[in-house]
């Protein structure tokens, strides 16, 4: 069974006898890192030298996450998975935006007494992906786009996506005819004490974000708590944030100068059904809204 296709043709892909690269029927050959992941993301598809999130953003994604201060919302993903996916079969699942596979390893931990699972993941940033396979060897991570997925259709029975972007054709084409999109998005009061450093008249997300087309929302959940980063963990959530770019040195100094700051997490998380009569979309239609 092959589940990855080839991103300059289509076709698909499969590893050669020699276990060290993958070819489709065009000849064209991805090598397999000596981490054990794939970059198909070809040069020509790259808008950027080091698309995705800078070696700092990854560093500092890193500390915060392995503190442990999203456990809660990553224990509650793996939850709402296990609700509602059959127990009996084997899951394929794709992390979108994996970054440094922080949720993918917390769910092979938690599903492995649950459900059997394949589980996969795609980032942009090659550096990301590198630290994500070299940690967690059951499971399968490529460098790719999401805005062009080196999947074969309909292989997935679910995609999570915590914030991550996502392209709505390609998820409808890699999902299978009933799969599921599993999405987190902050929640009204996320992070709510550093915006006030940043913004002097502060607005709530909205509850329920838009929902990509071609799914219908089968479950929701919010999950709101409080920590307290020390100073250091307090710049590194600050990192991880799209406002981050906002926050000059002061508003820096001032962020790590309290000495104690508690802060709102507050999380939307999204379980959204792929419709059954979403068509998938032919290569040429693909390449039209690509480009
Ligand atoms: C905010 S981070 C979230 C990472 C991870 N899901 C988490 O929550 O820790 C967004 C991730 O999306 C990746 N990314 C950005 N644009 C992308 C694209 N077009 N295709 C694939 N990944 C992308 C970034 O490199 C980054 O790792
Ligand atoms: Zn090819």
């Amino acid at each position: 069974m092959t589940y990855y296709q080839c991103p300059l043709c289509a076709t698909p892909l499969t590893l050669q006898p020699t276990g060290k690269h993958y070819a489709c029927q065009n000849q064209h050959h991805f090598d397999v890192a000596k981490e054990g992941y794939l970059n198909l993301l070809p040069v020509q598809h790259k808008h950027s030298l080091e698309p995705g999130d800078s070696k700092q953003m990854l560093q500092a994604r890193r500390g915060f996450l392995e503190a442990g201060y999203y456990a809660k919302m990553a224990e509650s993903v793996a939850m709402m998975i296990a609700a509602h996916c059959p127990s009996h079969q084997n899951l394929r699942l794709l992390d979108l935006g994996c970054g440094e596979g922080y949720y993918s390893r917390g769910l092979a931990r938690f599903m492995e007494e649950q459900t059997p699972v394949e589980l996969h993941g795609v980032d942009i940033a090659k550096f990301a992906i590198a630290a994500a396979a070299k940690k967690q060897s059951n499971a399968r991570f490529v460098v790719a786009s999401t805005s062009r997925l080196p999947y074969v259709d309909h292989y997935f029975d679910l995609v999570l996506r915590v914030f991550a972007p996502s392209n709505a054709l390609e998820l409808n084409r890699v999902l299978k005819p009933s799969g599921l999109l599993l999405t987190v998005t902050p929640g009204p009061r996320h992070l709510w004490q550093l915006k006030e450093f940043i913004y002097t008249d502060v607005k709530e997300h909205t509850l329920e974000p838009e929902l990509a087309d071609g799914f219908v929302r089968i479950a929701t959940e919010r999950i709101q708590y409080q920590i307290t980063p020390n100073p250091e963990q307090r710049l590194a959530l600050l990192q991880m944030t799209p406002f981050a770019w906002r926050a000059n040195v002061q508003v820096q100094q001032s962020i790590q100068s309290l000495a104690e700051l508690t802060i709102d997490v507050d999380f939307n998380l999204t379980l959204a059904k792929r419709l059954e009569n979403s068509q998938p979309i032919s290569p040429a239609a693909k390449k039209e809204v690509d480009e």
